[in-house]
């Protein structure tokens, strides 16, 4: 991984900059925060049981039952909540219009699943420490700004999010009997770089996929890389292909194709891969039913 350098890379174009940050190519990739090592025990059993009880399989074909409704079987509403977080240097700099345009990329992305969203709050603040959001500080702000339930969706965008990625959201996990205060699981959400906002001044990524990707995790999925390997269970969802590499862009001619012994291509168009915004089209059958059954066992009426 090429953490440190690109992120030195990025807090050096950037601490130039006047209002408005200048189109930057510092993210050469998509790197996100989230894989399976920094799953529960709890969500492993879960993911496991929901593979071989409802998926035959991790063999890039379709299985019968999941292809014919790509849709939830049940509208699924959730509340989410907005938090920007800007350094004072760049007050101002993610606007309304840039917020307004990301929650509509949300849940364009999502209509096709059936999940749609609801904004329940919008908050902004600037906070030179929070808007990078590393240790103690991610905890401050999310104890000061999160809202809701651990059914709430709460999305922190930071204008300057640490570690040289793009985002990071925590999966879904069991938060015990009955209704714990917010207290005890105040790390659930999402953290997101805020010029991956339309808009935002990341080439590649600024049409708001990368909250579509990073809410894909929170709602339950992996990457469709996810062990990097052509064997094993992978993503633990049987109709997309076996993986073995991240994808950087979006090589479609030729068709990239990492695990030319298994069945069909890389599924670089999907939402769960690291392709460029402009490459991601969907989610499939076999994610959707997913993010359904793991709504139902952890957020659902929490
Ligand atoms: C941003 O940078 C890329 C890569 O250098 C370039 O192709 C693109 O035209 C630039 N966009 C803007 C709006 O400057
Ligand atoms: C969940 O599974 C992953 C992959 O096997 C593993 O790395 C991780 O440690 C597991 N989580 C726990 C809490 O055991
Ligand atoms: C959540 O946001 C709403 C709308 O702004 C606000 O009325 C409510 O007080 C917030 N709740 C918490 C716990 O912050
Ligand atoms: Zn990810």
């Amino acid at each position: 991984m090429h953490f440190t350098s690109i992120f030195l890379g990025l807090a050096g174009l950037l601490a130039s900059a006047s209002a408005k940050p200048a189109n930057t190519t510092a993210y050469k990739h998509f790197e996100c925060g989230v894989d399976i090592s920094r799953a529960s025990a709890h969500f492993n059993q879960t993911i496991r049981a929901m593979h071989q009880g409802v998926f035959k399989a991790h063999s890039g074909t379709q299985v019968a039952g999941i292809v014919a409704r790509a849709a939830a079987a049940q509208p699924i509403a959730v509340d989410v909540a907005f938090h920007v977080i800007t350094t004072a240097a760049k007050e101002g700099t993610i606007s309304q219009k840039m917020v307004d345009d990301q929650f509509a990329a949300l849940n364009t992305a999502y209509a096709p699943t059936n999940i749609q969203f609801k904004r329940v709050a919008t908050t902004y603040t600037t906070n030179d420490a929070w808007a990078v959001g590393a240790g103690s500080d991610a905890t401050a702000l999310k104890t000061a700004l999160r809202n809701g339930t651990y059914a709430t969706l709460n999305v922190y965008f930071l204008t300057d999010l640490a570690g040289s990625i793009l985002g990071t959201c925590s999966l879904p996990s069991n938060i015990g009997p009955g209704t714990p205060d917010p207290s005890t699981y105040i790390g659930d959400g999402c953290m997101i770089q805020a010029n991956t906002m339309p808009g935002g001044n990341i080439y590649g990524f600024n049409q708001g996929k990368t909250t579509v990707h990073e809410v894909g995790h929170w709602m339950g999925l992996l990457h469709t890389f996810e062990g990097y390997s052509c064997s094993g269970n992978g993503d633990f969802v049987a109709d997309t292909p076996m993986q073995s590499t991240s994808t950087d862009g979006c090589p479609s001619k030729p068709a990239k194709d990492s695990c030319p012994q298994n069945v069909g291509v890389d599924p670089i168009h999907n939402y769960m891969d690291y392709s460029d915004d402009a490459c991601y089209t969907n989610f499939t059958p076999g994610q959707t039913k997913r993010m359904a059954g793991m709504w139902a066992a952890y957020r659902a009426n929490r």
